[in-house]
Formats: C-alpha cells, sequence, structure tokens
C-alpha cells in the first residue's frame, strides 16, 4: 500500500471535490465563493492557468538597452527577462544553476552579464554559463546554462508562457492583432510612469471587473469624461435610445474614417474561443475624441507612430488570463495582473509617450496619468468590496447582465473551460 503521496513540486491537488465546483459551475452567474478564497485553488490557477498560458508582464522600453533586465514573479516562479548584446528579448528562470540561488534580486536593472551572488557563476545575456570557478576540469559549462522561459512581443507587448510547449495559437493571435498594434509604434515609446498596487482580493475578481463597464457610470467619474460606457454593452431603453444610436452612428462614422486610413478597427472576439483568448477593437472616446484624459484631449504634443490626426479613439486589447491594454493617439496604457495569494493581487500599470517627447514640454505626468490613476483606485475599492462580500458566508453566484457583462462571462468560461481541460490530462 502507498502510504506516503507523492512529491510533486508543482502538480496541485485535484480532489473530488475541486473537480465538483468546477463542473458545477452555473453559467451565467458570478463564481461559487471557493474560487476566490481557496488556497486549493489558488494552487490550481497558478498552475492549470498561470504556469499554461501566455502571461502579459512587461512591455519592451522596460528594458530598452543592451543588458537591461526585469525580473516578474508568476507564482513560485520568478523570471528574468533581459535584452541581449543582439537586441534580442530572452526570458529565464531567475534561478542559478549551481545550488539555484535566486539570479537577479532587483526588480530591474542593467548588467553586462548575469552574475549570481553566491558564488559567482557568471552567464551572458544569452543565458550560457561562461564563468564557474573551482569546478574542476570535467565539468561542463555547457550543460549549466540558464533555463530558458518562452517569451513572444506582440508589437512590444511582452508574452512569456512557463510550459515547456506553449499554446500555438499565439502566432493567430499575432497574425490578427498586430496590425491594430503596429501602427502605434510602441518600439518607439519610454516609459512615462508605472505604477504598482496591490488590491486585497482574488484575481478573478480584478479581472471580471475590467472585463464590464456596468459600473463605470456610478463609480468613474474621471474615466467617463472621455470614454462611452455604452461601448461595452447597455440594455436598451427609450431612456437611452438616442443616446445608444448616436453612439452607433458616431462609431461607424469614425470606423470607417479610421479604416481608410489604414487602421483596423472593427472588433474581433475569440475571449472563451481560443486558448489564447483575446479581443481587439477601436472604439470613439468622447469630448474631444483624441484620449483617456481629464478633457479629451491628448496628454501628449507628440503624437505616436506617423499619425496625423489625434482623434484616434481608444484601441482596446484584452487579453486571457491578465491583461488589458488602451492605445491611443499619443500614449498607451497597459495593465498586468498577478496573482500573489488568494486575497492578493498586483496590478501594475505602464503609461508610455513617444520616447521623443519632453517631459514638462510635450506631457506632464500628473495629467497623463490622472484618468488611470483615479480610475485604478476606484476599482480596487470595488474589488476590496467584492471580497469581502464573497467571505460572506451568505453570499451565492448571482447573475450577470445579458447586455453589461457579456465578457464577464467569456472571462469565466475561458477560466473554467481551461481548468476543466488542465484536470482531464
Ligand atoms: Fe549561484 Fe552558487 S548558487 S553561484
Ligand atoms: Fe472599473
Amino acid at each position: 500500500m502507498n502510504i506516503i503521496a507523492p512529491l510533486s513540486p508543482s502538480r496541485p491537488r485535484v480532489d473530488d471535490a475541486l473537480r465538483a465546483l468546477i463542473a458545477n459551475r452555473v453559467p451565467g452567474h458570478s463564481l461559487d465563493a471557493p474560487f476566490y478564497l481557496s488556497q486549493q485553488v489558488f494552487d490550481l490557477d497558478m498552475e492549470a492557468i498561470f504556469a499554461r498560458h501566455w502571461i502579459h508582464v512587461a512591455v519592451e522600453p522596460d528594458i530598452p538597452e543592451p543588458g537591461d533586465y526585469i525580473t516578474v514573479d508568476v507564482g513560485r516562479h520568478s523570471v528574468v527577462i533581459v535584452r541581449d548584446d543582439d537586441q534580442q528579448i530572452r526570458a529565464f528562470h531567475n534561478v542559478c544553476r549551481h545550488r539555484g540561488s535566486r539570479l537577479c534580486q532587483e526588480q530591474q536593472g542593467s548588467v553586462g552579464n548575469l552574475v549570481c551572488p553566491y558564488h559567482q557563476w557568471t552567464y551572458t545575456l544569452d543565458g550560457k554559463l561562461a564563468y564557474a570557478e573551482h569546478m574542476g576540469a570535467g565539468f561542463d559549462k555547457r550543460a549549466h546554462g540558464l533555463k530558458p522561459v518562452h517569451v513572444q512581443s506582440l508589437a512590444g507587448l511582452l508574452f512569456i508562457c512557463l510550459a515547456d510547449t506553449p499554446p500555438t495559437d499565439f502566432a493567430r493571435l499575432r497574425d490578427e492583432v498586430e496590425p491594430y498594434l503596429l501602427p502605434h509604434h510602441l518600439n518607439d515609446c519610454k516609459i512615462a510612469a508605472q505604477i504598482d498596487i496591490i488590491e486585497e482580493g482574488n484575481w478573478k475578481l480584478t479581472m471580471e471587473n475590467n472585463r464590464e463597464c456596468y459600473h463605470c457610470a456610478a463609480n468613474h467619474p474621471e474615466l467617463t469624461i472621455s470614454l462611452f460606457e455604452y461601448g461595452f454593452g447597455y440594455q436598451p431603453s427609450a431612456a437611452n435610445a438616442q443616446q445608444l444610436a448616436d453612439f452607433d452612428a458616431l462609431s461607424q462614422r469614425l470606423e470607417s474614417e479610421w479604416q481608410a486610413d489604414g487602421l483596423p478597427s472593427s472588433e474581433l472576439d475569440c475571449l472563451d474561443e481560443r486558448i489564447t483568448g483575446y479581443r481587439v477593437r477601436r472604439l470613439p472616446l468622447d469630448r474631444a475624441g483624441e484620449s483617456e484624459t481629464l478633457d479629451g484631449r491628448v496628454a501628449s504634443r507628440k503624437l505616436l507612430g506617423n499619425f496625423q490626426r489625434a482623434d484616434l479613439g481608444g484601441l482596446s486589447f484584452w487579453t486571457q488570463p491578465n491583461a488589458w491594454f488602451h492605445f491611443m493617439s499619443d500614449h498607451i496604457v497597459t495593465f498586468s495582473v498577478l496573482p500573489i495569494a488568494p486575497e492578493k493581487t498586483l496590478v501594475r500599470t505602464t503609461w508610455l509617450v513617444h520616447k521623443d517627447a519632453r517631459e514638462h514640454e510635450d506631457y506632464d505626468v500628473e495629467n497623463l496619468t490622472a484618468v488611470w490613476r483615479a480610475t485604478n483606485s476606484q476599482d480596487r475599492a470595488l474589488v476590496e468590496m467584492s471580497q469581502q462580500g464573497v467571505r460572506n458566508p451568505a453570499y451565492q453566484p448571482g447573475p450577470y447582465s445579458p447586455y453589461a457583462e457579456g465578457l464577464v462571462e467569456k472571462f469565466c468560461n475561458w477560466y473554467v473551460g481551461r481548468l476543466t481541460a488542465y484536470c482531464l490530462e
């Protein structure tokens, strides 16, 4: 009789209770409480979702020069992403091949080589072990290079995948989405601001909150200056019929102008149909129609790419499981969600402007970041209220709005589908 469970460093325990929880999810409703609270579900999320899918963690301008690196923590993994001497972006497990010390201790830096602080094993930027003292004549340096992690740049957005064999449909996403993103020339941008916030809530509450604008009118006074909440689904009624008709007319007019300018704008949505689920759409903005700012005008006078006009609305791009992006004519905002614990989540927001834009002359960081600083703080409060609610024994899953929460349902469908696939393996 086998009385000692086999030791597995990564495969989480999936018992009958957990299988039943996943199988019994009621479509069209929020998830059962354990999905937001349980350590066992969290461990499964980190393995089945975050260790197996393409996870957005950074942008190329995080590491603009050879030797620049950043480290990111994804569950128990730490990954170092570095630009090598040939400008190639590489990612490695941040673990020394000697006795396993964490290699890079800092969140970011710039180096000639990657040197382990413990016994100074020294790796070149392409991960080869170049130097290891006192290891004897028979020691094979070639067998002790850093372990690579898959990394892809999508028009400058960096995604990593910790699986040995990553989902292959990223190539299809690239073919479909790069035409939307490339005109904004993210790789000619610099980071104007980057802010990390910690939300005391489960990562899925952060994502669900992002996937609807049902809450926007009541909670986001700054964001709704420029953002039409109708763009994210609203139930038609006599009271809003004119507004919805005006919005549709504006969308159609601008979309045909943008398409004529060579900017793909119409919606592509495969959020719950693919392993690498995504949605992309360029939507009009209110007021001046230029940018997500407090007056709807550009925050940076130096437009991105080769843009000749500022009123390009907002190109929204969402990826499963952990990111969303807003591309405008003058700046780009990226959001990366990384779970820390069942009830703790990191949200990293990065604002990018043209690399030649001059602070105080072309843009002002306060103004550039005002809308999303306020909105993030409001969303954090909403996520934390939700977390408090799902902790209450009286919580039971409630129904999604068929008009305004369709993308939340797609997020949950995708998530439950991916867990189910993992459990069937
Ligand atoms: Fe890195 Fe020894 S653990 S050099
Ligand atoms: Fe919000």
